[in-house]
């Protein structure tokens, strides 16, 4: 029997889509983003989201706005409405600012957008983002950006994407021509030509002129060339086969292409409208009692995320949770697994663009916004009902270390305070050496951000001024089978070995080629990439 609150829920997971950008700075996330709020109605303007990215650029620029705005302005869930979907666009920290949670990130989204600069091809940061999407067997939907510059041949990108990643894929629509000759996408859903009008920078949405195939004047509006090499393309196409299927796609093991310009805004609707269409609505998630139905009557989530504030006058936290099952209802009171307390819900927020803006209700596949006061860490469950805990959300293969100083002895204990809950925050990573006698402990990050907030909220919350002394590692892989494994192995030679946050043994290694040289003397160790949270 179906109750009134599993159909209010069905209804409303039936509309949502969510998604996560995974991309390299500068292939146009930031622009991608302002496009899609604009097709979604959500601004009026192209601009508004891409001044900030600009202000967002140093890392002391956004410290110092951190401050003076007092709220959290790395961290953003963008919703908005597009042909009767809700879309939450759960946006992943960037550029300077690449950090662990642009991982943690992923773990929240049902879908992911891949986000490829037509000249470049794919790039670090997107690979590196794409394995954890493999991980997770999220869909992945391509965006091949730019076309409206000079970049390689559609064909070869797709080969690239193929070869490298390992994905099958199928391409939605096709562009005709490029850079100065871009002429316009065939859209392959409709067998129809969308033509390009060129306008600078796309502040409104594109007026776009559709063609058949078979329009007399297709030579004209395309240029002979073009058009015989379109058709060349296409014949080619059908003749590599291959039908879009929908069941690779949500297994991840296919992406649907797309190709446009974000820019100028052309392909944006047709990639939104299709992607729509094709994604997955927010599923179930593994727990103690097995995966959950998003219709599962009790409310239910995780959190992915904790956004400290920089302002010593306002120290709130925000932590980020993912509506998993059941409804949320402002002033709520829920169980906490971890600690086994109760807390209640109040001053929920949703973050549209950086304003943070209260709400009542919130759905399974939706992001919350909560004032936490110092009792949330990263992977917690909280629920009503039965009692259940979620998968938790693993750590990643830090690349950057360093020892953390406390120079100043009277200090130790704040200084002991502040590594704990910063650890347990999960702000970074803390790893402990055992092959030298030092005591500090090493902060193991994934951006050079990370450091710097962790010396700022040292000096700001526990009033310790450390210093940093830069190791010179830039892998870690985690041990299977522990410190037996470590000990069976006897010694390793240019590694240096250490704990993690849960006492499991890590090796740091300098570089990949050090990391295969330990390999081949080692073949009895498994070193892993991922670990799951202890
Ligand atoms: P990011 O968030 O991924 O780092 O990228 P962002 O959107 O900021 O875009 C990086 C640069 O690429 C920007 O140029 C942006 O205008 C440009 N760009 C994005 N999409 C397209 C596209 O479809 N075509 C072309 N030609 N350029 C594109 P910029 O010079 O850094 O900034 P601005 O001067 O445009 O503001």
């Amino acid at each position: 029997m179906t109750t009134d609150i599993q159909t209010e829920l069905k209804q409303a997971v039936e509309r949502r889509r969510n998604f996560a950008i995974i991309s390299h700075p500068d292939a146009g996330k930031t622009t991608l983003t302002e496009k899609l709020l604009l097709y979604g109605g959500a601004i009026h303007q192209a601009g508004a989201v891409k001044a900030r990215r600009t202000q967002r650029k140093a890392t002391s620029d956004w410290m110092a706005m951190e401050q003076q705005r007092g709220i959290s302005i790395t961290s953003t869930v963008l919703q908005f409405d597009y042909n009767n979907y809700q879309i939450n666009l759960l946006d992943t920290p960037g550029h300077q600012d690449f950090s662990e949670d642009t991982y943690r990130t992923l773990a929240a989204a049902d879908n992911a957008v891949m986000l490829i600069d037509a000249a470049k091809g794919l790039e670090p940061q997107t690979r590196k983002l794409f394995e954890v999407c493999k991980m997770r067997s999220l869909p992945i939907f391509t965006f091949i950006n730019k076309l409206d510059r000079p970049g390689r041949e559609p064909l070869e990108s797709i080969d690239e994407i193929e070869q490298e990643l390992g994905l099958q894929t199928y391409a939605v629509n096709w562009p005709i021509g490029m850079g100065d000759r871009f002429k316009g996408i065939f859209d392959r859903r409709q067998q129809a030509i969308h033509l390009f009008e060129r306008r600078a920078h796309g502040s409104q949405q594109a007026e776009e002129r559709v063609i058949s195939l078979g329009d007399p004047k297709i030579e004209e509006y395309l240029d002979r060339d073009l058009y015989y090499q379109l058709k060349e393309d296409l014949e080619l196409l059908g003749e590599l086969g291959g039908e879009l299927d929908l069941e690779a796609v949500h297994a991840g093991q296919m992406t649907p292409v797309f190709f446009g310009s974000a820019m100028t805004n052309f392909g944006v609707r047709l990639f939104l409208e299709a992607f729509l269409e094709y994604a997955l609505k927010p599923g179930g998630r593994n727990s103690s009692l097995g995966v959950l139905d998003p219709i599962y009557p009790e409310f239910t989530g995780f959190v992915f995320k904790l956004q400290a504030n920089m302002d010593p006058k306002h120290r709130d936290r925000v932590a980020f949770i993912r509506v998993c099952t059941g409804k949320f209802e402002k002033d709520m009171t829920v169980n906490h697994a971890r600690t086994g307390k109760t807390i209640r819900l109040s001053r929920p927020q949703k973050l549209f663009a950086q304003d943070r803006e209260s709400i009542e209700t919130a759905y399974p596949g939706d992001v919350i916004g909560l004032n936490n006061p110092g009792v949330f860490a990263i992977g917690d469950t909280i629920y009503n009902g039965k009692k259940l805990e979620y998968e938790g959300i693993p750590c990643f293969s830090p690349e950057l270390f360093a020892y953390l100083k406390n120079p100043n002895p009277s200090k130790f204990k704040q200084f002991q305070k502040g590594i704990q809950e910063l650890r347990e925050e999960g702000a970074v990573q803390i790893m402990y050496s055992m092959d030298d006698f030092k005591r500090d402990p090493i902060l193991a990050a994934v951006g050079q951000l990370q450091f710097e907030v962790v010396q700022f909220r040292m000096q700001n919350e526990y009033g310790v001024e450390t210093t940093i002394e830069p190791l010179p590692y830039n892998l870690a892989r985690w041990v299977a089978g522990g410190w037996d494994a470590i000990e069976k192995a006897g010694r390793i030679f240019n590694t240096l070995t250490v704990k993690d946050n849960w006492g499991r043994p890590v090796l740091l290694f300098k570089n990949e080629w050090n990391l295969q040289q330990v390999k081949e003397d080692h073949p009895e160790l498994q070193l892993n990439a991922i670990a799951p949270v202890g």
